[in-house]
């Protein structure tokens, strides 16, 4: 198969060469920009740390390249709402779709703090723990699913559960918000497991039996210790002048802030629901097709917001593939656009995917891949599969709800399995191409992605591709 791909250009090579002039080095975006990391400085970036978010600052140098009067902005995978809040603070109209409870409480905390009674939330904070050491019996809050058992030391069980008790006596919503928020915001500091990628990762001192060598996360704190850190931090920040410019309206030239609307639910049921030629710009970041998974990354949080194992499976489901474990949505599709009365548009939509000469050859060279056992799992032909799929609908939908002129950014990695790059860029390009897109560029990040450690080894240290993508529907 090597020398097949070298003698004759593959498809991918093809559709590479055919848009090979949009590719630009992009160096003003670093990969910190790119990454959540350029938010650190920011109050609620700071106090909740989402990884897998983006800048404020990306945000606002797209806005400011391309359309410096506020409009209507848009982003179907809202994370935290990065893309919601910058827009809000330069005076666009903001709206988002988000799957995942854990990024909807964030900004739930975050509307609640920019209207949040600070001398009463400070005093509240003095006298918790008095109010705490009255409290004998309590709720048990967390109630674990299997992937969280034992997740906590016992005292800080308890504390937990006193704290959320306690919590759920507060009557200022927006106080009782912000309390738990704190909670929420040190589970993984006072767990004996830490984020790892695909799972979490378990310190030796858990109750749980654990094979392999022995992890130690460092210092666990007491739940005291972590959660009056952060309700510290959380009120120096909102007391200080620095979290003023992120909480107040200088920047909308002293108009009143926009509102922010936010939906929970999946994107792909959500957006059919949406009118046409209605946003002028669209930000967005989708789940890479990397086989990362929240709902195991964040099994402790949507513990902490009362999902239990049924509820997390059904999540996990939802989400747009990109793990092994996801089933494919196509019949689930095809229903839902019965039911909204479009079936043409489903035929639509697969007849693009179909035709991408790129994704058939992806597929075809995964199976065989696959049939030759040089994946190390044997459900990644068909969470690729999937992934593209899911996003053809995603881009379909996107280009129908963008005015004419409007712009999307997308901000995505290109992805490597058994050696064979998947051009992410390109062929999710190519789709939005169809759907009545123009490609006006591809940004490469100045430095690639390197190869997992096990790729490495067998496939030699070759960059991909990380980019952010700028198309304009015409
Ligand atoms: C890369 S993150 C986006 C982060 C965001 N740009 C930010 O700065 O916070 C992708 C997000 O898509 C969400 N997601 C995954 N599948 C989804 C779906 N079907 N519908 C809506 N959101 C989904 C995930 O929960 C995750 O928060």
């Amino acid at each position: 198969m090597r020398q097949i791909v070298e003698i004759f250009p593959t498809e991918r090579q093809r559709l590479f060469n055919r848009l090979e002039d949009r590719l630009e080095t992009a160096y003003n975006l670093n990969r910190k920009v790119v990454s959540f990391q350029a938010n650190k400085d920011e109050p609620i970036y700071r106090w909740f740390k989402y990884k897998e978010g983006f800048s404020a600052q990306l945000v606002k140098y797209f806005f400011s390249e391309y359309s410096p009067k506020p409009g209507r902005v848009f982003d179907p995978f809202v994370g935290v709402g990065t893309t919601l809040f910058a827009g809000q603070e330069l005076g666009w109209e903001s709206f988002g779709i988000e799957l995942l409870p854990v990024g909807v409480f964030v900004m739930q905390t975050r509307k609640a703090v920019n209207e949040i009674d600070l001398i009463k939330l400070k005093n509240t904070i003095e006298s918790l723990w008095t109010e705490l050491s009255k409290i004998k019996i309590f709720d048990k809050h967390i109630k674990h699913i299997s992937i969280t058992e034992e997740a906590f030391p016992d005292e800080t069980e308890i504390s937990l559960n006193k704290y959320l008790t306690y919590c759920s006596s507060i009557k200022d919503k927006k106080i009782q918000t912000v309390l738990r928020f704190a909670a929420f915001a040190v589970l993984e500091e006072v767990s004996y497991t830490r984020k790892d990628g695909q799972y979490l990762r378990w310190d030796y001192r858990s109750k749980r039996d654990l094979s392999g060598k022995p992890f130690n996360k460092g210092k666990i704190l007491t739940f005291k210790e972590a959660v009056m850190h952060k309700l510290n931090q959380i009120v120096n920040d909102l007391s200080t002048n620095k979290s003023d410019s992120l909480f107040s309206i200088s920047e909308n030239n002293g108009n009143e802030r926009p509102p922010i609307n936010i939906r929970q639910g999946s994107c792909l049921e959500e957006l059919p629901k949406l009118n046409n030629d209605f946003f002028d710009f669209i930000i967005t970041s989708p789940p890479y097709c990397n086989r990362y998974d929240y709902t195991r990354t964040y099994a402790l949080e949507l513990v902490f917001l009362g999902y239990n194992s049924e509820q997390v499976r059904k999540l996990r489901q939802e989400m747009l593939s990109c793990t092994v474990e996801n089933k494919e949505k196509i019949d689930f599709l095809n229903q839902l656009y019965i039911s909204y009365g479009n079936p043409e548009i489903f035929g639509k939509v697969l007849n693009v995917y179909d035709n991408s000469n790129a994704m058939t050859e992806v597929n075809s060279i995964l199976e065989e891949l696959n049939k030759l056992g040089k994946l190390n799992n044997n459900n990644i032909p068909r969470m690729v599969k999937n992934y593209f799929l899911e996003m053809c609908f995603v881009i379909y939908e996107m280009a129908r709800v963008t005015k004419s002129g409007g712009f999307c950014v997308m901000v995505n990695d290109n992805v490597r399995y058994g050696g064979e790059e998947v051009p992410v860029d390109l062929i999710l390009s190519e789709f939005a191409e169809n759907f009545g897109f123009n490609i006006n560029k591809i940004f490469v990040l100045p430095k690639g992605k390197g190869n997992s450690s096990q790729q490495m080894g067998i496939y030699g240290r070759t960059e991909i591709r990380k980019s952010v993508y700028l198309w304009q529907k015409r």
